[in-house]
């Protein structure tokens, strides 16, 4: 339609034609597009009012949600605590972690970076492979990871880089990523080691779903993958000829977690699956507990065993603006967001990502600490999640779920096996 105006208005211009000459065409086409224009744009306003009560219906009944609310006014008030612990533990005497280590050396060290297609993991990632590290990006989506990997390289030529897709909730998808790392380095004629290993990946779902073990989603993504894949890993970590390092991502929502008991229900998550009401911020609060008990009692392991050459440090990026808030309404998410700004307690994943990097490049014998506030800064996260007690029901919980899953791959390829050779056969 703006195309035949356009021409017409050319015509009018060449012919000179008069006003009511001109308004009588002018009607004339209005009166020829009318009707397909009404048809499309009637169209066009239903499916916009259908997406618009769509949204209205998702706020309306997540407003209805405790689990909401938990969010809404307990998460702000453990923020908020946390940037007080970090204000008296930092206002008079500035002890601040030594200072950052150099990853600039003759050989690239290797960091495997999880959750890498986006927010804090696509930062961290970047800002390795400008520390001198060669990064390997982890993600569950391979567009998702060549797009990053071609951005990263774009801004920093020299950039070393190398993509896996692997889905981190997942076992045999982690257990496949082994293996494939360990080709890559070998091909690639590089050490056999890894000298750091940040577990950033994680989720906020909203929904009840189960990963491919059954176990419940966000329990599988944000703190089981963080345990198979440091299990399956500390090899690579320990035989590293430089000291190497483990950091846990984990959150200010701990803080609120109330959930205390470590058996395998709980932890895989099969005790949320049958509730009515999936208590989602409870289990991201509970999933994020679990990340730091696990975190305190490997560096308590790895001190019994005294070993110095691996350390394990937890993050915790405070409220950062990304996509973990994608299962939430657009609009909500966006007002969540709009007003931790207005308070002054919302970073973009450039800066929320400091605290990641303070864990990573502190000192080697900088092990056990909650990274937190970016500057070298570190605090006290809850008492609970210094339980040992808890730590190790966590962990003798952790490492059964570990085994069982190690039994189920290795039947499943032995089934592989035999079908194989009762086809070749
Ligand atoms: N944002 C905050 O305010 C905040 C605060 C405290 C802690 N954290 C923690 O920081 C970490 C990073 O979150 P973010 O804020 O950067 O969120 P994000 O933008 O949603 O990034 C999450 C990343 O994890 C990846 N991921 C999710 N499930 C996965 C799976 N099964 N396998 C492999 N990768 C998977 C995502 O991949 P796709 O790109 O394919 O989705 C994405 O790259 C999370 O552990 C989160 O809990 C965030």
């Amino acid at each position: 339609m703006a195309g035949k105006e356009g021409l017409r208005s050319l015509e009018w211009k060449r012919t000179g034609r008069g006003t009511a000459e001109r308004t009588t065409s002018l009607l004339a086409c209005l009166c020829e597009c009318r009707d397909g224009c009404l048809h499309s744009v009637g169209s066009s306003l239903v499916a916009k009012l259908k997406i618009v009560f769509k949204e209205l219906g998702e706020i309306v009944s997540f407003l209805f949600c405790i689990e909401f609310w938990i969010m809404a006014v307990l998460w702000n008030f453990s923020l908020l605590v946390s940037y007080v612990r970090l204000f008296i533990n930092w206002m008079p005497q500035a002890k601040r972690v030594p200072q950052k280590a150099s990853a600039k050396t003759a050989r690239r060290p290797v960091c495997v970076v999880t959750g890498a297609t986006s927010g804090l993991g696509a930062a961290a990632a970047r800002a390795l492979s400008r520390e001198g590290f060669t990064v390997v990006l982890v993600g569950r989506s391979s567009h998702l990871l060549s797009k990053m990997a071609a951005e990263i390289q774009h801004d920093n030529l020299n950039a070393s880089l190398k993509a896996f897709q692997v889905d981190v909730s997942s076992f045999q998808s982690i257990l496949e990523f082994k293996n494939s790392l360990h080709e890559w380095l070998l091909e690639s004629k590089m050490h056999l080691s890894i000298q750091l290993l940040i577990n950033n990946a994680g989720i906020l779902a909203t929904s009840s779903r189960l990963s491919a073990e059954g176990y419940d989603q966000m329990m599988a993504t944000n703190y089981i993958g963080i345990v198979l894949l440091t299990k399956l890993l500390l090899p690579l970590l320990r035989n590293s000829p430089v000291p190497s390092r483990i950091v846990n991502v984990s959150s200010f929502t701990h803080l609120n977690a109330c959930t205390t008991q470590c058996d395998k229900d709980t932890v895989t998550g099969k005790k949320f699956l049958g509730m009515k009401h999936y208590p989602y911020a409870r289990i991201y609060e509970y999933s994020k507990l679990c990340v730091l008990l696990f975190t305190y009692e490997l560096h308590r392991q790895l001190q019994v065993e005294k070993c110095t050459s691996v350390s394990v440090n937890a993050a915790d990026p405070g409220a950062v603006k990304s996509k973990i808030m994608r299962e939430l309404p657009t609009s909500l998410s966006y007002a969540a967001f709009s007003f931790l700004n207005l308070l002054g307690l919302l970073s973009l994943p450039e800066r929320g990502v400091n605290s990641i990097l303070d864990a990573a490049l502190a000192s080697p014998d900088t092990s056990g600490l909650y990274f937190f506030g970016g500057n070298g800064r570190n605090i006290a996260s809850s008492l609970i999640s210094h339980n040992e007690e808890l730590a190790s029901q966590l962990w003798a919980t952790s490492t059964e779920i570990f085994v069982s899953a190690e039994i189920a791959a290795e039947s499943s390829s032995n089934s592989k096996l035999e079908r194989g050779m009762t086809i070749c056969g």
